[in-house]
Formats: structure tokens, C-alpha cells, sequence
């Protein structure tokens, strides 16, 4: 039998108007019926959110990290239960799901920290002519409703991004999350419950961008948005948003460059994971790799046999190192996306066809920086390799992009490195290493079009809460 789902408002499970069935990307199995949420359902969900805002407001520090202590136990008890939902509903591959449970369980680990230690500072007023007698301190305060709209490719752990410093901070939340994934956030939700969140404090509401989203976004009474997705929805989402506060975290075509005095061998098994991982469905994906002239021919050789050993198939499969993409419309706009860019005069060194809905690892060499599988996020398993004659050059092309999430550099010089970190325009560099390396506790955001605002428990944090000024005039 499959299971209908029910919108967590209030505390409460709730029925739905209307369901639709939540199909597996991989083999199109039916996962569930997911409830649609309506106009009146998402009003119920904001009205809950902003009763509770008094409640968490005034809940102490240590009851906010007991309960996601406890949001943490239960989630370690369910791990492997909850990695099979993940592979399922995402086509996630089962040894990646399971990191990413590991990485939801620290993320609300450093939420229960984090909780505790929310502090302002003092500053010494009489530091200007008129301020003297005076002391002033400034405190952080819960902002309140946050609406957080997720997406499909960490449904779990990016869930928990939003959730940990909202909950950590005394905020209270509507949570939209990505249609193609609600599984995870409703099985979030239910721990949660379990952990003793107050009634209200966590809304689950599904559905369309238009009902669902756009209410959340427009509500006076929700006082921030915390939004992962594609730029156009994020750009939206700005426009629409008005005086509320707003972070997002958008995408990008993140690039990785290599200096000519580097081991290959030592760096191809680091980048196959990072061009391909999730099928490039990573918002830091390695999609372009800029390589010196004098390493490009054996990098490519080497590439591509390691691609070649790349497992493609079921996501439940432990040894599936590939599968499907969320949806068939994306197997298709990638294959658009090579053949533009066979027409525009690059090669497919590897992969550039379909199995289903699996689009095999693909390695393109010499597309020229216009074609979309560069200068778009292509959020598939397509990497592209490109001969740079200096770093400079390489830092030049990385910089010419709308995104600018993070970049990685490999070199042995420390003159480069360093130049490098000061030149690329980018919210993160990473000194030999891929883009794609998060832990959940750095700040992580971008700048031009992959976004605004950071992520990484503090930093979310300081996002998610208002700084007050308190001044003491000790001449009364
Ligand atoms: C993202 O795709 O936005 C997040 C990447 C990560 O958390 O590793």
C-alpha cells in the first residue's frame, strides 16, 4: 500500500484537499502521495509559525540545543532509514546518501552548539565626544517567521540548514520543500515532533511554487526568506520579497585550476568525485577544469580512464557510483546542452548519451567559454576540460562567469596560491582542493549571481537574527 503523507501544521497532521503521486526518478516507482497544500492551508501554517514566535522567543538556550540534541539522537537511531529515502526520492546513489545523513547528523549537532553561544559585544561609547557615561552592548534577537524553501539535491542536510540555526536561534519556520523530495523533510519533520519542538514552531507545507511559494514569499508575517535554488526562482524570490530579509544560495559553474608542477595522479580520483557526485547535481559541482598546457594531455588521458570505471545504475545499488537525474525534462536539456556544444566545435571525450534516465558521465574538451555547458550551471554529470597556457589566464576565465560560489586551485607555488586567493571572485577559494568540498560549519554562500548571505551554522545564524542596541547612560 502506499503511503499518503499529511502537512505537519500546527503540530497537527493534516489531510489535504488534493494529493499528487511522487514518483522515483530512477525506475518511476510510485514512492507516495504527497498533499498539495492550498491557499487556506499555507495562511493555517504562517498563523502557527507566528503564535509560536513567543514561545521559542522565550525558550531558554539550553532547551533549544536539548531538543536538537535530541533531533540528533533519533536521527542516528533511523540513519539507514533515512538514506533509503533519500536514494529513493533523489536517485541519490546509497553510499552518498548515507554521507549525507552523516552530514545532517553534524549540522544539527553544530546547531545544538551554536545555540548556546549567541552573544553580542560592548562597545566603548565614550570612544566619541559626546558618548562618555555611557555603556552599550548589543544582544541578538529571534527574527521570528522564517520561510525556507529547499531544494531537491540535499534534501536532508540542506533541510537541516535552514532548520538548525532557525530552531538554534528561537525562530520559528514554514518549511516549503522541494517537490521532487518531500520524503525527507516530512521524516525530518516527525523527529522534530519527537524531540519536543512547541506546536507551531515547524510548519511542513507542499506544493506548487505558486500557491505555496509565493505565499510564503509575500506574508508580512514571515520576516525572512532562506532560499537554495536556481538563480531565476532566487531572483523571484528577491523581487517579490519587498523589506524582508533574504539569503540565498543559488547556483554556479565552479571551476578548479591546475599548475603545471602538480601530480596528476595524485589529484584525478579527487576530481572525478567533485565533477561527478550526485550526477553534478551539486550547486559546486566541478564543472570546468582549467589545466596547464604542459599537464592538459596527460590530465585528459587520466581523466578519462578513471571516468570509464565510473558504476552506472541503481541508486539503492551500493556500488552505483551514477544514476538517474531528478527528472527526464533534465536528461533531455543535457543532451541539448552537448550538442550545442558539439556544434559549437568541442569534443565528447566520454559519455554524451542516456541509459533511461541516467545521462553517462560525460567529459567535453575545448568548449569555448559561450557555449551553455559553460557559462550556465549545468547541474549534470558533464565536466568540461580546457588547455590554459598560465594561471593567470585560468583565473581570467574562471572570474568570467555570472556565479561566483567557490573555486579550487592545485599548485605547488605558494606565490600563486596566494594570488590566486586575492584574484578569484568567488565566495570560498580552495588552495589545492576541489570546489566541491563543504563541511557544515564554514561559512558558505557566493557572490554575483550564486547569491547572497552565508550558510554554515553561525553565520546562518547572524542571517536569521536582528541586532539590538542597548545603551546604559550611567548620568541618569
Ligand atoms: C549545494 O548544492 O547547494 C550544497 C552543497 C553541499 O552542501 O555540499
Amino acid at each position: 500500500m502506499i503511503e499518503k503523507k499529511k502537512l505537519y501544521i500546527n503540530g497537527e497532521w493534516v489531510e489535504a484537499e488534493s494529493y499528487t503521486q511522487l514518483l522515483a526518478p530512477y525506475d518511476g516507482e510510485v514512492l507516495a502521495h504527497i498533499p498539495t497544500a492550498t491557499e487556506q492551508d499555507v495562511k493555517r501554517a504562517i498563523a502557527a509559525a507566528d503564535k509560536a514566535r513567543r514561545t521559542m522567543a522565550k525558550m531558554p538556550a539550553h532547551e533549544r540545543a536539548a531538543i536538537l540534541e535530541r533531533v540528533v539522537t533519533l536521527l542516528q537511531q533511523r540513519a539507514d532509514e533515512a538514506a533509503t529515502i533519500i536514494a529513493k526520492e533523489a536517485a541519490k546513489p546509497i553510499t552518498i546518501a548515507k554521507a549525507e545523513v552523516a552530514r545532517t547528523i553534524q549540522t544539527y549537532k553544530f546547531a545544538a552548539e551554536e545555540a548556546k553561544r549567541i552573544h553580542g559585544e560592548t562597545i566603548p561609547l565614550d570612544a566619541a565626544p559626546g558618548g562618555e557615561h555611557r555603556v552599550a552592548f548589543t544582544v541578538r534577537e529571534p527574527i521570528g517567521v522564517i520561510g525556507a524553501i529547499t531544494p531537491f539535491n540535499f534534501p536532508m542536510n540542506l533541510v537541516a540548514h535552514k532548520l538548525g540555526p532557525a530552531i538554534a536561534s528561537g525562530n520559528t519556520v514554514v518549511l516549503k520543500p522541494a517537490s521532487q523530495t518531500p520524503l525527507s523533510a516530512y521524516f525530518i519533520a516527525e523527529l522534530f515532533e519527537r524531540a519536543g519542538l512547541p506546536k507551531g514552531a515547524l510548519n511542513v507545507v507542499t506544493g506548487s511554487g505558486k500557491t505555496v511559494g509565493d505565499q510564503i514569499v509575500t506574508d508580512p508575517r514571515v520576516r525572512m526568506i532562506t532560499f537554495t535554488g536556481s538563480p531565476d526562482v532566487g531572483i523571484a524570490i528577491r523581487n517579490k520579497a519587498g523589506l524582508k530579509r533574504v539569503t540565498l544560495e543559488l547556483g554556479s559553474n565552479s571551476a578548479v585550476i591546475i599548475d603545471e608542477q602538480v601530480d596528476v595522479d595524485r589529484i584525478i580520483p579527487r576530481c572525478v568525485v567533485g565533477a561527478f557526485s550526485f550526477q553534478g547535481q551539486v550547486c559546486i559541482s566541478l564543472q570546468r577544469i582549467y589545466v596547464h598546457e604542459k599537464r592538459y594531455k596527460e590530465f585528459v588521458e587520466k581523466f578519462v580512464a578513471a571516468v570509464k570505471q565510473l558504476k552506472v545504475g541503481d541508486p539503492l545499488d551500493p556500488k552505483t557510483d551514477v544514476s538517474a537525474l531528478i527528472s527526464e525534462k533534465d536528461v533531455e536539456r543535457s543532451l541539448q546542452w552537448i550538442e550545442e556544444a558539439k556544434q559549437g566545435g568541442a569534443t565528447v571525450a566520454i559519455g554524451g548519451e542516456r541509459q533511461g534516465n541516467i545521462l553517462l558521465p560525460t567529459v567535453i574538451l575545448d568548449a569555448s567559454p559561450t557555449l551553455k555547458v559553460s557559462c550556465q550551471e549545468v547541474f549534470a554529470p558533464i565536466v568540461l576540460i580546457n588547455k590554459v597556457s598560465s594561471v593567470d589566464e585560468a583565473i581570467e576565465l574562471v572570474n568570467d562567469s555570472r556565479y561566483g560560489l567557490q573555486a579550487g586551485i592545485y599548485t605547488d607555488d605558494v606565490h600563486t596560491a596566494w594570488e590566486a586567493a586575492e584574484k578569484l571572485h568567488v565566495g570560498g577559494v580552495l588552495i589545492n582542493d576541489i570546489p566541491t568540498f563543504r563541511v557544515d560549519h564554514m561559512p558558505y554562500g557566493g557572490v554575483k549571481e550564486s547569491g547572497f548571505g552565508r550558510e554554515g551554522i553561525r553565520y546562518a545564524i547572524e542571517e536569521m537574527t536582528e541586532l539590538k542596541l542597548i545603551i546604559f547612560n550611567r548620568n541618569r
